[in-house]
């Protein structure tokens, strides 16, 4: 089988490329990424030297990029991760979400059409090649923002409410339209937050670590009270695989762990698991870029605590709560997550400790411009 996997660079796409080459070695994987601020190879480094995967740098958006991947490969799936991905960025350039989330994927839609279709049937619908599909990787953000009470499921009325999610929503309904309107065999996924390795620190959980790291003061938007429902990425890839395998073809799936916290308590627990790491471990204080070193000769830790908080103006439109039913995947499909949220963000916080240089290497150059515009006014 051939995946075309776009945005495979980024955080959720890079995850699944490596789930998916030791789960099906035989596979043939087509990496298509515009390799924006937010794409890494360095994320690939091992992967790409696998001959079953072949990297194109190119953008969802242009055509002759997209015609002539599907002319010379002969691609079953596609798997479509590439977005502008960060909320706080679509309020800054809203245009771009649009064109890249919506554009770009009916760009892609639409060259897939082009090359999975061979005439037409009595009804003068596309007759599709067997076993092709286009799974749409989407956002609970779609269905808007909840109350205290109540969960989003599959026929929750969309609502976006940000340029991101509105984009996000205006590419999902692009994708069901050629699902009624050509008979594409489409899937939608609605994934809650994915926190794990390789998340670009622009992003709550590692833009926190990163700055425990560094000493520097911890933005939290508003007062902390808002609430996300945390999925470890590797539960999130397993999902898509199961739905692209076994989903039902027109359905969309919702994916998330119950697991709702609040950010001020993520925040609080990252300080603390950190902490608690430097206290036990001492050979990761020399991670910390704050070095005081006192009279016994060790690294002082005692400013890893809440005082790093930092309380900043809230960001437009936030969205007071996600959270996902995933009665649906898990009773249809018999998926479940498997990583409880106090050992992932363990795991999580471990991996950033001993990947500091793909910290630097992401972090290099325009992100500092953006951090410095994005928090400098704050
Ligand atoms: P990311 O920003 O880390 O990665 C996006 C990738 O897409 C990058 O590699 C980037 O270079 C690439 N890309 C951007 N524009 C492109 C273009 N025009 N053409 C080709 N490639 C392009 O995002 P992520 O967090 O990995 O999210 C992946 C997908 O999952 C997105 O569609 C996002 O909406 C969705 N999603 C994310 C989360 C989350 O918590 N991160 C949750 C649910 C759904
Ligand atoms: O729900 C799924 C979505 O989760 C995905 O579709 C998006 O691509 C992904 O970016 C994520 O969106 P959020 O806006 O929820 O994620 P973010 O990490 O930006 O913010 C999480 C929460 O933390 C949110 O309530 C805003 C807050 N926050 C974020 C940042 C970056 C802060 O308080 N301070 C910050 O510096």
């Amino acid at each position: 089988m051939t995946y075309l996997i776009t945005g495979g660079a980024g955080f959720i796409g890079s995850n699944f490329v490596k789930h998916m080459l030791s789960k099906y070695p035989e596979a043939k994987l087509i990496i298509l990424d515009a390799l924006t601020y937010a794409g890494n190879l360095g994320t690939l480094t091992e992967e790409l030297k696998n001959p079953q995967i072949t990297f194109i740098k190119g953008d969802i958006c242009d055509r002759q990029v997209t015609e002539q991947l599907f002319s010379e490969h002969t691609i079953d799936y596609v798997v479509n991760f590439a977005a502008e991905s960060h909320v706080d960025r679509s309020i800054e350039n809203p245009q771009l979400f649009l064109q890249v989330n919506v554009l770009g994927t009916q760009n892609l839609l639409d060259t897939a059409k082009k090359y999975w279709t061979e005439g037409k049937d009595d009804n003068n619908y596309p007759v599709w090649r067997k076993g092709v599909k286009f799974l749409q990787v989407s956002t609970d953000e779609v269905y808007g923002s909840l109350g205290d009470e109540g969960y989003f499921t599959e026929t929750t009325t969309l609502s976006p409410r940000s340029p991101y999610s509105a984009a996000k929503a205006g590419g999902d309904l692009i994708v069901q339209a050629y699902g009624e309107t050509y008979k594409m065999p489409v899937n939608i996924t609605r994934c809650s937050n994915n926190y794990g390795p390789y998340h670009f620190p622009e992003k709550l959980i590692p833009l926190i670590i990163k700055n425990i790291l560094a000493g520097q003061q911890l933005p939290v938007y508003g007062n902390g009270s808002n609430v996300r429902d945390w999925l470890y990425v590797g539960d999130h890839c397993k999902a898509i695989d199961t739905v692209l395998h076994n989903g039902r073809i027109d359905e969309v799936y919702n994916i998330g762990g119950h697991n709702e916290k609040k950010n001020i308590d993520i925040v609080k627990l990252v300080i603390k698991t950190i902490h608690d790491i430097m206290e036990n471990e001492p050979e990761y204080r020399k991670v910390l870029k704050k070095q005081e070193v006192l009279a016994d000769g060790t690294t002082d830790i005692s400013w890893i605590n809440d005082n790093l908080i930092s309380f900043v103006k809230d960001r437009q439109g936030h969205d007071q709560r996600y959270a996902i039913d995933p009665t649906k995947i898990s009773s249809e499909l018999g998926w479940l997550p498997e990583t409880f949220f106090d050992k992932g963000i363990v795991k999580t916080i471990y991996w950033y400790l001993n990947n500091q240089e793909w910290v630097e290497e992401v972090t290099s150059g325009d992100y500092m411009k953006y951090y410095e515009q994005m928090y400098g006014n704050r």
